[in-house]
């Protein structure tokens, strides 16, 4: 039982101070409830507003891609320096100690293997997991013009209805086909569809023009790196994509393919956080190499 309160200081309500109401950081999150809200927060850093989110779910669809061989080996070492791990459940529950309190973006959707159809994906975790995961959001590829386009749609509404139940953000990954140009109308089109049908958080790829693609999105989006570049080119793109509206960036190859990858992932940090200029970052890059 509480003990009474005996104490002889004077009570202070502070009553000239009126209590504070400030509107959420995130773009287009603040009508959300205190658990969505803090899930959010937990992924982008409250005080530059972005995210750096190391993608390493790819062998979910394509098996032991490289640099993934041994997660374990690999990408254990890049884990410090990532706001944000972006994987699958089997490997976080095999591989990544529960101990980590990074925030967990878990892969919600699968099914055809690189060797088949691959937007004939369905939900592939029950929001129930993830929660047991006590994972921050869920994400789901989605094919917007692809020939399951309507059924990926739909795993992704599905769950954000299951997410606002319980209060989980879904990230809606826009899936570029092979015969889908990647330009700014087509990316567009994609990320506003997935953000008016409930999407959280919006994963892209970076194109030409790409402020009219944050502009018209009413949703935080976090860029995909895509295929390996030359470090200095994919530091460049990352800093574009920061410059032109980005709310960061869920990058895997040009990190864990890396000749050193945390070296990487801390330049990326700087460009991120930091908004530190390419070749800074580059210079930061080097010295961490050679280190
Ligand atoms: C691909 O489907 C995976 O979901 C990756 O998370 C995504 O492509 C980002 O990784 P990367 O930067 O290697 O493109």
């Amino acid at each position: 039982m509480a003990e009474a309160d005996y104490s002889k200081k004077e009570k202070n309500y502070h009553t000239g101070i009126p209590q504070k109401s400030e509107a959420f950081f995130l773009k287009g999150s603040n009508a959300y409830d205190w658990g969505m809200k803090n899930r959010l927060a937990r992924i982008f850093n409250p005080k530059s507003g972005k995210t750096v989110m190391l993608a390493f779910d790819h062998g979910y669809f394509q098996g032991p891609t490289t640099g993934l061989e041994r997660v374990d080996v690999t990408i254990r070492p890049l884990i410090p320096y990532a706001d944000a791990l972006m994987l699958t459940r089997g490997i976080l529950r095999s591989v990544i100690e529960p101990s980590v309190t990074n925030s967990v973006v878990m892969r919600a959707s699968g099914g055809p293997s690189v060797l088949k159809e691959l937007s004939n994906e369905h939900i592939a975790v029950d929001m129930e997991d993830a929660l047991r995961m006590n994972v921050s959001a869920v994400a789901v590829q989605v094919f917007i013009g692809g020939e399951f386009e309507t059924q990926t749609v739909n795993n992704m509404t599905r769950l954000v209805d299951m997410g606002m139940r319980y209060g989980m953000p879904v990230l809606g990954v826009t899936a570029v086909g092979k015969e889908l140009t990647r330009d700014a109308r087509y990316i567009s089109l994609a990320s506003r569809i997935l953000a008016e049908l409930g999407a959280s958080i919006v994963k892209t790829y970076f194109v030409p023009d790409f402020e009219q693609v944050t502009a018209a999105c009413p949703v935080p989006i976090v860029i995909a790196g895509g295929k390996k570049l030359p470090e200095r080119e994919a530091l460049q793109m990352a800093r574009d994509a920061i410059d032109q509206g980005a709310s960061g960036v869920d990058m895997g190859r040009n990190i864990f393919q890396s000749d050193a990858p945390v070296a990487m992932i801390g330049a990326v940090r700087k460009v991120v956080h930091e908004k530190v200029g390419v070749k800074e970052a580059y210079e930061y890059y080097l010295d961490m190499k050679n280190k």
